[in-house]
């Protein structure tokens, strides 16, 4: 069947009218000059009384929106209370001689790892002082260069568990710090790998098992 012209062209008309009450509120809700609230026709969540980060809030005296946290503040789960494991310190703020954590061939295989990624370049993977980082500024030979502290020296031997875990931590003296990029667990896994590595440069053949040392002689 087909509809007559002039019903066709009234129902065109209608069917375009129809379209318009949407267009006004697309029009209202684009509309930048507008101060009064725009219409939702579902609201959800595209209106909230809040204050956005970095912005202005009048009711604070500073009129900050952001707060600065209450003095003592820590985020849950981030209590770094264990002096001894977070900072190497003993309550009189001596560095600690205590290795606090127990160690094991893991957390040993573990420092290995870590030591060979964050220490080997300056260092050498043996502790020597002698790594590609030191060979390199020894051939450019510009002077300002300080040579990496052989990690097996009596001075290294002697530091105290505490006393290794903050150079690397905090850094020392020319050496940066590493505590940004090594967490605790971490440092101080690489802490007893050094121990193994001085124990190792430093042994004599009293240190080897008897069936081995006739080899060696
Ligand atoms: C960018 C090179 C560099 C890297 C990487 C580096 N060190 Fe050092 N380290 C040095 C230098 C240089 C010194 C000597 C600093 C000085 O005497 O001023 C030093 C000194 C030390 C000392 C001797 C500090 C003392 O008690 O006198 C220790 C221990 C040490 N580093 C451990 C580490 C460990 C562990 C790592 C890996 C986490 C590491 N270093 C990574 C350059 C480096």
């Amino acid at each position: 069947m087909m509809i007559p012209r002039p019903l066709l062209f009234i129902l065109l008309i209608l069917a375009a009218l129809s379209l318009l009450p949407m267009a006004c509120v697309l029009k209202n809700w684009h509309d930048p000059a507008k101060t009064s609230p725009r219409i939702q026709i579902n609201p959800d969540m595209d209106q909230q009384p809040k204050f956005k980060a970095q912005t202005a809030n009048p009711f604070f005296a500073d009129g900050r929106a952001m707060r600065v946290w209450p003095a003592g503040t820590v985020p849950r789960g981030q209590l770094r209370g264990d002096d001894r494991y977070y900072r190497g310190l003993e309550p009189d703020s001596t560095f600690t001689a205590v290795f606090p954590v127990p160690v094991s061939e893991e957390l040993l295989a573990r420092g290995r790892e870590r030591y060979d990624i964050f220490c080997a370049t300056c260092h050498g993977l043996g502790g020597a002082g002698d790594g590609v980082t030191h060979r390199r500024a020894e051939h450019l030979a510009q002077g300002t260069w300080i040579p990496p502290t052989d990690l097996a020296s009596q001075t290294v031997v002697e530091r105290s568990h505490g006393h290794l875990y903050n150079s690397i931590a905090n850094g020392i003296r020319n050496m940066p710090a590493y505590g940004h990029q090594i967490p605790p667990a971490d440092r101080w896994a690489i802490v007893a790998y050094v121990r193994a590595l001085q124990r190792a440069r430093n042994a004599n053949l009293d240190d080897v098992p008897d069936e081995h040392r006739r080899a060696l002689r």
